[in-house]
């Protein structure tokens, strides 16, 4: 077999595993197999980029290169559905669908509504040449190698499909998913994602792809579009769709009558929350495309389906106290603790208060009977009183503490944001939080290093802050409750293992308020070092793109105070990543800010993927597709026809692979 073959053939039983794993949930291979054939892969892909192919399943792992969405008009309009909470209202629909009819009952396609995000996927010879959102209906962004990453849609098609298609369906994250992801972003003290739709959303337009590929979306497809579909009913157009290599739900009923709707839609108000993903109602179609067409559109929604909504799930319940939660900026949660109450499938104790407004608007006393809502969201949350119930023994209106229930300190306040703060560091929750974010995996990645491990050696005040995890030695870890000598060394070695992280992610383990992933990583490349961003004054921090006064402030805070310069000197002393590497630097510079490229065609001198770190590393950005607004084409041999003509009609640049290595001075570089 030549490597060309090779390849077609790893991509083709990658594909097919892909499917049995994450479509029929009914793997055949071992994850380890996996990893090795997709490793195969990629070191054969390296070898002979001229058998690039966009829909690889090497190209699922996404890329850091940060991109830009491009609008695109959809082929046919995104409608949106009729929707109703009410089930007199599916009845009324139901008739005037008879009445269109000319009185024939027609058959009725029962599914569920995933609370997701909608999505339009676009096959040419059963290959994905792009993905959009809804948008407006009419215009959509091409999301395509966000959607590339998400394993249950395919890249290429199985069997007899439609040369021209294009499916529906909603990108979705399952419950499981979301509450790892929110768990994690409540220990970076990132701003939590109220339900798994707003967590979709968020990560769909995520301009780096390798970030979508670990939040591990998922999608279901519920609409097939084209000129030649095979079938004239929706039902068998999904079944069709299904053999293609589509996720299509297992819960599609057909109904022959008003009861079966009805029993349908009863059963799942019930069921609905032991599914693994959120649905926020069903959806109810008409199965024959002809009578589809007899009953044509309105202005906004097909008349041949209505959407019947789920009530958000709503309790009441007594507020018994409000507990006050520091994080490790200091931030104060409040947390309302109530009588214990079934909602939605689980029994509720406590619910999220927000902030200080929101308990003023609710006019919370304690005692009080609360309503408690969960509407797709995972945290339950107060969203009134039951006025009528409150008793002359109810306690007076809920006042915000003035002082950290921790270390007895005056709140503080800045009148631009909702949060009170504990301005005392020294406060032991938030030394354990920055400890326990030190460590964390998209910090310092140190293992081992738990949180009650953490929480155990403040109290034995082996820890007080983030240096003297430096100093900890073997036997002081081994002497822990639960430890042994071979864990402490374990985490000996991955405490040593962290003197290599890379600068960027330094800066965002040493914690500085508002300086989060993104911005730790854009401060770094501007300021190259810690010496630098310790002297730099504030415009020369809002220079630096992504900060603002408000995180430019915090630094200058941060580096004001002489405790964290004695942390960061003794973190240098200790051999960590103080500035960025050799390698990033020579790299970087600006010669292409401001410009956008599109790569296009097959190169020689270096590899797709390292062009586009080329740009991005010289401060040029990266776009998928030709706008008015694109710089200019980096074009390598057999650039796309498409594109070609778009560049002429647009009058974009383009510019050969020597051109572009001249523009940025690295010719000398050649391999
Ligand atoms: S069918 C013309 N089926 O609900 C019919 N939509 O406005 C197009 N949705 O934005 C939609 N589950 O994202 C359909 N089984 C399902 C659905 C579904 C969820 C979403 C869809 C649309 C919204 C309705």
């Amino acid at each position: 077999m030549t490597p060309q073959e090779e390849i077609i053939e790893l991509r083709q039983q990658l594909e097919q595993h892909n499917y049995n794993y994450y479509v029929l949930s009914q793997p055949t291979i071992s994850d380890f197999e996996f990893d090795a054939m997709l490793r195969r892969l990629q070191d054969l892909e390296k070898q002979y980029p001229e058998m690039y192919d966009p829909n690889s399943p090497t190209m699922r792992v996404g890329s850091d290169i940060n991109q830009k969405f491009v609008q695109v008009n959809h082929r046919y309009p995104m409608l949106s559905l009729a929707n109703t909470y009410n089930e007199a209202e599916i009845r009324e629909w139901y008739d005037r669908v008879v009445k269109g009819l000319d009185g024939e009952k027609p058959q009725i396609v029962c599914e569920l509504k995933f609370d997701g995000v909608s999505i339009s996927l676009w096959y040419d010879d059963g290959m994905l040449t792009r993905a959009v959102t809804r948008g407006d209906g009419i215009q959509g962004d091409d999301v395509t190698a966000n959607v590339r990453t998400i394993r249950s849609i395919p890249l290429k098609l199985q069997g007899d499909f439609p040369k021209i298609l294009e499916m529906r369906g909603e990108v979705l994250m399952p419950w499981k998913v979301f509450d790892q992801l929110n768990h994690e972003r409540e220990l970076q003290e990132e701003q939590l994602f109220a339900n798994p739709r707003n967590a979709t959303s968020g990560t769909i337009k995520q301009q780096n792809s390798a970030i979508v590929a670990q939040r591990h979306l998922d999608a279901y497809l519920y609409y097939v579009l084209g000129e030649q579909l095979p079938a004239t009913t929706h039902y068998e157009n999904l079944m069709a769709a299904k053999h293609w290599g589509f996720k299509i739900s297992e819960h599609i009923k057909l109904a022959n009558s008003i009861d079966d709707i009805m029993a349908f839609i009863t059963y799942w108000d019930e069921q609905r929350h032991q599914l693994p993903f959120a649905t926020d109602g069903v959806v109810l179609k008409v199965n024959d495309i002809h009578q589809q067409q007899e009953l044509g559109l309105t202005a906004k929604s097909p008349r041949w389906a209505i959407a019947f909504k789920f009530q958000a799930e709503k309790a009441c319940t007594r507020l018994n106290s409000i507990s006050y939660q520091v994080g490790r900026t200091g931030a104060i949660t409040p947390v309302a603790n109530l009588d214990p109450v079934l909602l939605a499938g689980t029994i509720v104790k406590r619910a999220s208060l927000h902030n200080a407004d929101i308990i003023k608007q609710l006019d919370l006393h304690i005692g009080d009977m609360v309503f408690v809502e969960k509407g797709g969201e995972i945290i339950p949350k107060i969203t009134g009183v039951d006025i009528s119930q409150r008793s002359f023994m109810a306690g007076p209106e809920v006042e915000f503490i003035t002082r950290c229930p921790e270390c007895g300190t005056p709140l503080v306040k800045d009148p631009a944001e909702a949060a009170h703060y504990c301005p005392n560091d020294q406060c032991p929750p938030q030394r354990i939080g920055k400890i326990i974010h030190f460590v964390s995996r998209k910090a310092m990645d140190i293992d081992g290093l738990g949180e009650e491990t953490i929480q155990l050696m403040y109290q034995q005040k082996l820890l007080t802050n983030i240096a003297d995890i430096y100093q900890l030695t073997a036997p002081q870890i081994a002497n822990l409750e639960r430890m042994g000598t071979k864990s402490a060394h374990n985490i000996i070695q991955a405490i040593n293992d962290s003197k290599k992280v890379p600068f960027t992610r330094v800066l965002f383990a040493i914690g500085i308020r508002f300086v989060g992933q993104t911005v730790a990583k854009q401060v770094a490349m501007a300021m190259r070092n810690i010496d630098n961003i310790i002297a730099a004054d504030k415009t020369t921090l809002m220079a630096i793109d992504g900060v603002g006064e408000k995180i430019a402030n915090s630094i200058i805070h941060y580096c004001a105070d002489p405790q964290n310069i004695e942390i960061i000197n003794r973190l240098r002393q200790y051999g960590l990543q103080m500035q960025i590497s050799e390698n990033e630097q020579q790299q970087q510079s600006n010669k292409l800010s401001g410009m956008t490229f599109v790569i296009s065609g097959v190169f020689s001198k270096h590899s797709r993927e390292q062009y586009k770190a080329m740009i991005e590393n010289n401060g040029g950005k990266n776009v998928a597709s030709v706008s008015a607004k694109t710089t200019y084409i980096l074009a390598g041999d057999n650039m796309g026809p498409a594109k070609l003509q778009k560049a002429q009609q647009l009058g974009v640049k383009i510019i050969s692979e020597d051109d572009f290595l001249t523009m940025i001075d690295n010719n000398d570089n050649d391999e």
